[in-house]
């Protein structure tokens, strides 16, 4: 992990509400599918943690989505080429990538950013990959076409049915009666606890409110399945954990 002044190359609104902002970085070449960044932000103390969506190790560049729901991610949206920001990554343990066999990646809204280059690395390993993307609806639906362009199998769910199934992921999955031998996932808690009832091996990514992002000062953390004294910082030995592990 790294603290670094990022170079801002490009900042454009891809949906509702939602960015897409690729960044110059040395950090690049450290990156796995999967971490995520914390970005501190003028004129706010606390860093705002956003997963690394895309990265180019060669050219040294990454790419975040963000979505604008307070003053931090706000400001973020002035931000304009030529720019730069105090990022401190890259964070987190990372999707494992399973090689020659077969994976559903399932994302809700700001869950769906990690999931795509887990996408590419996961089909550059010979596996076949299905993406179940769900939305609010169809105006905050983005990377639809780039998921396909990866050479995935893409299905969408919104809330109100104005793109793909009309409801949530858990329901395109049930419909298409879609299986695998690995499910990843990020997105909201309640969208994770109902796919762990629909698959038994694979990795979930997890969001939590944090503060330090380095394991210093525990506002992250959740608890073990089985042993409820055992507690996991979601900063550091997450935010991926497998199938399972995570007590609810
Ligand atoms: C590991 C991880 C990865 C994330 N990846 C993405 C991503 O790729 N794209 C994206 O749009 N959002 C992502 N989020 C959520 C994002 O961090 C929050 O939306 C953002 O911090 C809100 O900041 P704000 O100042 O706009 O909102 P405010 O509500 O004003 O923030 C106030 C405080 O609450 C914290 N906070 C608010 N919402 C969240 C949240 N959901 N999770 C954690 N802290 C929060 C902020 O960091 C800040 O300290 C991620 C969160 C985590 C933990
Ligand atoms: S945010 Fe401080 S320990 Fe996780």
């Amino acid at each position: 992990m790294i603290t670094e002044q990022v170079q801002v190359l490009t900042n454009r609104k891809i949906a509702e509400a939602t960015y897409e902002m690729v960044l110059q970085a040395e950090m690049a070449s450290k990156m796995k599918p999967g971490q995520f960044v914390n970005l501190k932000i003028d004129g706010f103390l606390l860093r705002r943690p956003i997963s690394i969506c895309q990265y180019d190790q060669f050219k040294h560049t990454f790419t975040i989505i963000y979505k604008v729901v307070g003053d931090g991610t706000k400001k973020l949206t002035t931000l304009q080429s030529g720019d730069s920001l105090d990022c401190m990554g890259p964070l987190g343990n990372h999707f494992p990538i399973e090689k020659e066999t077969t994976a559903i990646l399932v994302g809700g809204g700001v869950g769906v950013p990690p999931l795509y280059e887990t996408a590419k690395q996961l089909i550059a390993a010979n596996t076949q990959v299905t993406v179940v993307l769900g939305f609010a609806d169809r105006a905050a639906a983005f990377y639809v076409e780039a998921f396909k362009q990866l050479g995935a199998i893409v299905y969408v769910a919104t809330d109100n049915g104005t793109l793909g199934t009309h409801g949530r992921v858990t329901n395109v999955i049930a419909n298409e009666n879609l299986q695998a031998e690995y499910i990843y996932a990020c997105g909201p808690e309640a969208m994770l606890r109902a796919l762990e009832t629909h698959f038994e091996k694979g990795y979930l990514s997890f969001e939590a409110r944090m503060a330090c992002g380095i394991g210093a000062c525990m506002a992250c953390v959740c608890k073990d399945r089985q042993d409820t004294d055992l507690y996991y910082r979601i900063c550091k030995e997450g935010p991926v954990f497998p199938v399972g592990k995570v007590g609810f």
